[in-house]
């Protein structure tokens, strides 16, 4: 008989019909006559419940069948009569594919704490937390997708592998073949990379966008949408080593309509997580955040608030002569931390909040600059609970300037040569930004910590799984 999904079986009304359910036992309870085993296959965070009729299975068998374990079950589909559920299986026949013994299968009943699932990650998945989650990272990528392949943009593949440091950090891992034991250096005592794979220093991208500027260059508007990697060494709840980020860049888009292209494009993906995703949304929302529901209904309802850093830096810094305590200093040029970011956001204007026209200084060589001789016109989009959840600008688009802003910021034109040739020829202006997927999750799903809306996090010293 062909398998149901529970997910579709829970729909179902046609009583009296046999199915034939799949899934891994959440728990088994009853007495001497009858046994409930509440089934789960992923489809849904609910679970479906086996009836099992003592008289005819044999009790010996079905002692197998502990949390944990999975089966087939095959039956009658009924009305349930019991509360929180519609329906249920008689069961008329089991089959055991697995058993989990109870001595050693770590995902007991009982609740675990988010940090003891971290270290089995490779279990996780079965628990109704982490189901809610993975599904619901699901449905934001294809919302994604859904998004930008209404408005016209091409989904533009960028590499994994480069040459190139987009964000001038020097926060790269390096991509090698070459023997660590035996490493041949030059002259000078550098490292001799013409024997290498690639015959050149060669690293895993911090961001696609220098490729995606290539392509919004031909193809009008783009987006990426990949994996992303920084050897930046902060263990914090919001940065992981291996991310993945979407990178739209459009053609002919200044920095007002790059703002409004955000601000669409995060509200179109939360409306989304509410339209499809109820099930798991409210699972999070009473087992988490119990404000999640509604922080996600504000954001789709109010515009996000726009202001310059420099007017941010005011209202931060009158904070502090108010008796606002920060950790870090804040003043005119220097970057914002999360919490100075948070207190705009969460403090002062209760809403999300886009900064612009930040210090050249502390931005990467590729904005626009201002006129003011000082600011780019690069734009933050920074959320309630998360700090910054997008970075972007508007491209410098004029070669000059852009080479005169490369070489002040040590980036090497010989790296970089193909880049500055869409501002030789052909150049427009253009705008773009970076959403990290991560920290899109972390808001939709109220998780507090990166680690858990990754299936597999990748943090300084663990690359475990
Ligand atoms: O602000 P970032 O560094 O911007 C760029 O990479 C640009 N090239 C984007 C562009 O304009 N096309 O990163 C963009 C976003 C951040 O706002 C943050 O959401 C996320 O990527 N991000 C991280 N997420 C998780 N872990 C990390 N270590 C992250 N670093 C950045
Ligand atoms: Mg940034």
């Amino acid at each position: 008989m062909q398998r149901t999904k529970i997910v579709d079986a829970l729909k179902r009304t046609d009583y009296g019909a046999d199915v034939n359910i799949k899934g891994w036992v959440r728990t088994r309870r009853g007495n001497k006559n009858v046994s409930f085993i509440a089934l789960n296959d992923g489809s849904t965070i609910n679970n479906i419940q086996i009836v099992v009729d003592l008289a005819i299975f044999d009790e010996e068998k079905l002692k197998t069948v502990t949390t944990g374990a999975c089966i087939s079950a095959t039956g009658k589909l009924v009305e349930s009569q019991g509360k929180g559920q519609t329906v249920e299986i008689q069961a008329s026949d089991i089959v055991i594919y697995g058993g989990a013994d109870p001595e050693t299968y770590p995902l007991q009943k009982k609740g675990h704490t988010l940090e003891f699932l971290r270290e089995i990650a490779h279990l996780r998945p079965r628990t109704n937390t982490f189901g809610a989650v993975f599904r619901i990272r699901h449905h934001m990528a294809i919302a994604i997708h859904q998004f930008f392949h209404e408005r016209g943009f091409f989904y533009f593949h960028t590499p994994i592998i480069t040459a190139s440091d987009c964000e001038g950090a020097g926060q790269m891992f390096q991509v090698t073949t070459m023997n660590l034991y035996d490493l041949k250096k030059d002259e000078t005592g550098s490292i001799d990379y013409t024997n290498d794979f690639f015959g050149k220093q060669a690293s895993l991208t911090v961001s696609g966008q220098l490729e995606g500027e290539l392509a919004a260059m031909a193809l009008g508007s783009i987006y990426t949408f990949g994996p992303t990697f920084r050897a930046e060494n902060s263990n914090t709840p919001r940065h992981l080593s291996e991310f993945w980020m979407i990178e739209p860049e459009v053609a002919f888009n200044e920095i007002e309509e790059n703002m409004q292209l955000a601000q669409d494009f995060i509200q179109y993906c939360v409306k989304w997580a509410m339209d499809n995703c109820q099930d798991d949304l409210k699972f999070l929302c009473e087992m988490y955040d119990k404000e999640l529901i509604e922080r996600l209904k504000f954001v789709i309802e109010n515009d996000f608030v726009r202001l310059t850093y420099t007017e941010g830096v005011k209202i931060l810094e009158e904070a502090v002569s108010k008796g606002q305590k920060f950790e870090f200093p804040i003043g005119w040029g220097t970057d914002l931390q999360s919490e100075h970011e948070r207190y705009l956001v969460e403090q002062h204007f209760k809403k999300p909040v886009i900064l612009t026209d930040y210090p050249k200084e502390i931005k990467s060589f590729y904005m626009k600059q201002n006129d003011d001789g000082k600011t780019v016109r690069a734009m933050d989009v920074l959320f309630p609970k998360i700090g910054e959840i997008i970075g972007g600008s508007q491209r410098e688009e004029d070669f000059q300037k852009l080479k005169t802003r490369a070489a002040e910021m040590g980036v090497p034109e010989k790296d970089i040569w193909w880049y500055m040739d869409t501002r030789r020829f052909g150049t427009a202006p253009h705008s773009g930004f970076g959403l990290g997927f991560e920290r899109l999750l972390l808001f939709v799903t109220g998780m507090t910590n990166i680690r858990d809306v990754i299936p597999f996090p990748r943090t300084p010293k663990n690359a475990e799984f």
